[in-house]
């Protein structure tokens, strides 16, 4: 059995558990109209997520990046706040899933076509983020609110920058 030396600190695991939990109700609502055939697409890397068991905007993004033809494999943790941290999350770019795909790390509500864009670009980082919760992100979609229009960053060794923005499921 793998332990981790590093004691996860109780207060990071309690604020993000409670982001997700908060948002859950109202995104597990909305994603629950999605449905419709998923069928994987050819050359689309296999995207592996590792969530919080009571998160449900996390269930969201994954039916969101299924729908967009990507398999997934979903490890559920309480521990996930130790994934961010060896795969090199910055704390303020955190959210509440990660997902790798092809060498890349995806932190949070990323949208499917920007996972894309990435794949093909192949920039030299280690990966993307969207910070926080946004409202209208994949997986975050509220009906009686108005989507936020947030950026996707681009993170690595050298930096961030912005990678794309959206508002709500669109490029804005
Ligand atoms: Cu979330
Ligand atoms: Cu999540």
């Amino acid at each position: 059995m793998f332990t981790n030396p590093i004691p996860e600190t109780q207060e990071s695991a309690m604020s993000n558990a409670f982001a997700c939990t908060r948002r859950a109700f109202v995104a597990g609502l909305a994603g629950a109209a999605v449905a419709g055939p998923l069928r994987a697409v050819e050359g689309l890397p296999k995207v592996t997520v590792t969530k919080d068991p009571s998160c449900g905007c996390c269930s969201g993004w994954v039916d969101h990046l299924k729908q967009a033809g990507f398999l997934l494999a979903v490890i559920e943790t309480p521990e996930f706040n130790r994934v961010k941290t060896r795969l090199g999350v910055p704390k303020a770019l955190a959210a509440c899933h990660t997902g790798e795909a092809a060498g890349y790390v995806i932190e949070g509500h990323v949208p499917a076509m920007a996972i894309r864009r990435l794949l093909a670009e192949k920039p030299q980082a280690t990966g993307l983020a969207v910070p926080g919760m946004p409202v209208g992100s994949p997986g975050m979609e509220v009906e009686s609110m108005e989507p936020d229009t947030y950026d996707v960053v681009l993170f690595g060794p050298s930096g961030q920058r912005t990678f794309a923005r959206y508002r709500g499921g669109q490029e804005a």
